[in-house]
């Protein structure tokens, strides 16, 4: 791999998106190998994962505008639908993601966050959908995820004024669950990735699934795909030494997935 970067400590496993002298920026070989990353993930061993981008000035600078720059109609259609399926691959990938967006997160690297399932950042961070600016959309889902994460009002305020903003104002609109300084940004993120991958991964999972597609649905649809993850865990090993442990007052042994 030439920009990404993979490596596997314990349980928790960190990609890194590693093309530096672009801020990190996305063109299509960076979404291949992100994508055959994704693909490799050992999903029995691996309980959490984390997202970040190389140096100390860039998470990701958005989607490679060089590359963009001659694209027609059909190749910028065909462009969008690389990156969704990349970033739809994430979001769906059946262990929890926390993107540690350490500097620029503008357009596709807004939008990767965004595809993770919890975002933190550092106090340099600065999110923002400058797509208008350049004369084309958000295309790697900015429009749909911005929208469902802070609300369209703040979605739309963003999108048409294409201002980027601070950490702290991320912060204050719900975009990211924390701040931090930046050296204190990955031992956080790893501090939380490993709280994650101590629980039950089944149960773990089953929440993911039923948060994320119980917000696709109506409500009285919602609360049925939640019962049947529910009832799912009880067929599990994890369930049972879970609850084994409570009530005869010892920790759990250890979660076994399974
Ligand atoms: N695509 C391609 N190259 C990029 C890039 C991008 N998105 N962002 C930065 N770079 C390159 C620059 O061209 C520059 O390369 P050279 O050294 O070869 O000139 C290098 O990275 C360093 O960038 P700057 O010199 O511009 O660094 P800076 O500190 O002065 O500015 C910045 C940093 C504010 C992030 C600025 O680089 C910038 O505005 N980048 C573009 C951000 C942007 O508009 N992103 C959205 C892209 S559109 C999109 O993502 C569409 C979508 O939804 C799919």
């Amino acid at each position: 791999m030439e920009f990404i970067k993979y490596e596997v400590e314990g349980a928790v496993g960190v990609i890194t998106i590693d093309r530096p002298k672009a801020l990190n920026a996305l063109n299509s070989a960076v979404l291949a190998e992100l994508d055959a990353t994704l693909d490799a993930v050992d999903l029995a061993a691996v309980r959490c994962l984390i997202l970040t981008g190389s140096g100390e000035k860039s998470f990701v600078a958005g989607a490679d505008i060089g590359e963009m720059s001659t694209l027609t109609k059909a190749e910028g259609e065909a462009f969008g639908k690389k990156g969704n399926d990349v970033f739809r691959k994430l979001e769906t990938l059946p262990i929890p993601v926390i993107a540690a967006v350490n500097g620029f997160a503008l357009g596709g690297g807004c939008e990767i966050s965004m595809s993770c399932d919890i975002r933190i950042c550092s106090d340099n961070a600065v999110f923002g959908q400058p797509e208008v600016g350049l004369g084309i959309t958000p295309g790697f889902g900015g429009t749909q995820r911005l929208a469902r994460l802070v609300g369209p009002g703040m979605a739309k305020q963003m999108i048409y004024t294409a201002r980027n903003i601070k950490a702290d104002e991320a912060l204050r609109i719900g975009l990211v669950n924390a701040v931090y300084p930046l050296a204190e940004l990955m031992p956080a993120a790893k501090k939380m990735a490993a709280g994650i991958a101590k629980n039950a991964p089944i149960a773990v999972r089953n929440c993911k699934k039923a948060i994320n597609e119980g917000l696709e649905a109506g409500m009285d649809e919602a609360v049925v795909i939640e019962e049947k993850l529910f009832g799912d865990c009880f067929e599990s090993y994890d369930q049972k030494e879970g609850m084994a442990a409570f009530l005869e007052k010892r920790k759990v042994e250890a979660f076994l997935n399974k």
